[in-house]
This record gives C-alpha cells, sequence and structure tokens, in this order.
C-alpha cells in the first residue's frame, strides 16, 4: 500500500497562536505544512507573506510547502526562498511570459528547493506540459482558489490521474491535490494516484480528532491508491 501524505493547511487556524496550532498539528502526525499566501489580487483574499512563512519556518523541521496565490511570483520568489520553504508553488495561470515562469523555476532548483506549479479549476492539465523538465511539484486545485472551508470539486480531481501520468518514473515527483480534502474525500483523489493531501478546515472544524482526522485521509487515501503509482 502506497504512503499518502498530509500536508496541513493553516489558512483556517488561530494566527493568534502560531507556536500551539504547530505543535498540535505535529503531535497529531502531519507529514508537511502548507503555507497559502494569497494577494488580494491574483486571489480575492489576503493571507500573510514571507514574515509568517520564515515564523512557522522556525517552529518545525517539517517540510514547509509554500503556496503562492500571488499575481507576480517571479517578483517575491526570493523572498519566499529567504524565509525558508522547502517547496515553492506558483499558479500556471498568472499572467507572465512562459519564459519568466520557467525562470521562476529555476530560481527554487537553483536554491536546491524544490518547484512546483499549481492548476486551478477550470485550467487543463496541459497547461504544465511546456514546464514538465523545471518542475517536482504539480498541485491539483480542487477548489477555486482563495478560501479555505470550501466543497471539494470532483470533476477537477481526474486531474490527479494525468498529472501523476505526467509525473510518473521521475525521482521526487509529487502530485498534490488542494481544496475540501477529508476523510470523506481523500478516496476519490487516492485512487486517481495523489502523493500528498493537503487538508485545512476538516482538520481543525474537528477539535480533539485531528489525529483521528488525519489516520483516517492516509488510510482511505493510501487504501485506494491504484497499484504501481510511483512517486
Ligand atoms: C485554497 C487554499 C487551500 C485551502 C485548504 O485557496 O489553497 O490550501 O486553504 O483548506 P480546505 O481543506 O479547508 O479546503
Ligand atoms: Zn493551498
Amino acid at each position: 500500500m502506497a504512503r499518502v501524505e498530509v500536508a496541513a493547511s493553516i489558512t483556517t487556524a488561530d494566527f493568534g497562536n502560531l507556536y500551539r496550532v504547530v505543535r498540535k498539528l505535529e503531535r497529531a502526525g502531519v507529514d508537511r505544512f502548507h503555507l497559502d499566501v494569497m494577494d488580494g489580487h491574483f486571489v480575492p483574499n489576503i493571507t500573510f507573506g514571507p514574515d509568517v512563512v520564515a515564523a512557522v519556518r522556525r517552529l518545525t523541521q517539517l517540510p514547509v510547502d509554500v503556496h503562492l496565490m500571488i499575481s507576480e511570483p517571479a517578483r517575491y520568489v526570493d523572498r519566499f526562498l529567504e524565509a525558508g520553504s522547502d517547496t515553492i508553488t506558483f499558479h500556471v495561470e498568472v499572467d507572465e511570459p512562459g519564459d519568466t515562469k520557467r525562470g521562476t523555476l529555476e530560481r527554487i532548483a537553483a536554491a536546491r528547493r524544490v518547484p512546483g506549479l499549481a492548476v486551478s479549476p477550470a485550467t487543463p492539465i496541459d497547461a504544465v506540459r511546456s514546464f514538465l523538465d523545471r518542475l517536482s511539484i504539480i498541485m491539483i486545485m480542487t477548489v477555486e482558489p482563495g478560501f479555505g472551508g470550501q466543497h471539494f470539486m470532483a470533476e477537477p480531481a481526474a486531474k490527479i490521474a494525468q498529472a501523476r501520468g505526467l509525473l510518473n518514473g521521475r525521482p521526487g515527483g509529487q502530485v498534490h491535490v488542494d481544496g475540501g480534502v477529508s476523510a470523506e474525500t481523500a478516496g476519490v483523489v487516492g485512487g486517481y494516484g495523489v502523493d500528498v493531501c493537503v487538508v485545512g478546515s476538516a482538520l481543525f472544524q474537528r477539535g480533539p480528532d485531528t489525529a483521528r482526522e488525519i489516520e483516517a485521509v492516509k488510510l482511505a487515501a493510501a487504501d485506494s491508491r491504484p497499484v504501481g503509482a510511483t512517486g
């Protein structure tokens, strides 16, 4: 049975006590942290910037995945590298030339961090094809980017299988799924061969049952993962 990791998205957590949030999620068994950076321009919501990423970085040894939902990743990527991000994923839909996006992916790799592209629900997977030689993560969005706590969209989840196909055979290639993932929906994304489930509100709504929810997501996703999916 292939292992599936859980990345905790803290967008809907209590920012008044980040230390406690991080400790609690670590104890509950998350594998990584997923930090949603929103600029109020690429998406209609604002969260936080590199200083909060650096703060989480100081609080944990687990991998810190930064998900940039910002209009100008090329302009800000260095700040997020300096903040100690382990992986940086930005949106393939941003209005920057292909060469600029390629350059951003190369800068992330040159800093020995892991580069990725995120794909919004309405975007076909083909949009990442021309960047495949430069990326290690494909992040499939199963909600419209912008807010935590939205309902899982089943249709775009099918792109996980296509992304897995594009990355198969590539050492270190990972497919992440982001948006509305919980114990109820993990089987669907596991069935498509996902490697990392981003889970946000499901971890915070269930209060003391966080550990159980994490375990249930991992089990449901791994149970349905197709034989032979590698990554
Ligand atoms: C949506 C964010 C997600 C989200 C995850 O724009 O990228 O990471 O906060 O949270 P849930 O699990 O609540 O959808
Ligand atoms: Zn995210």
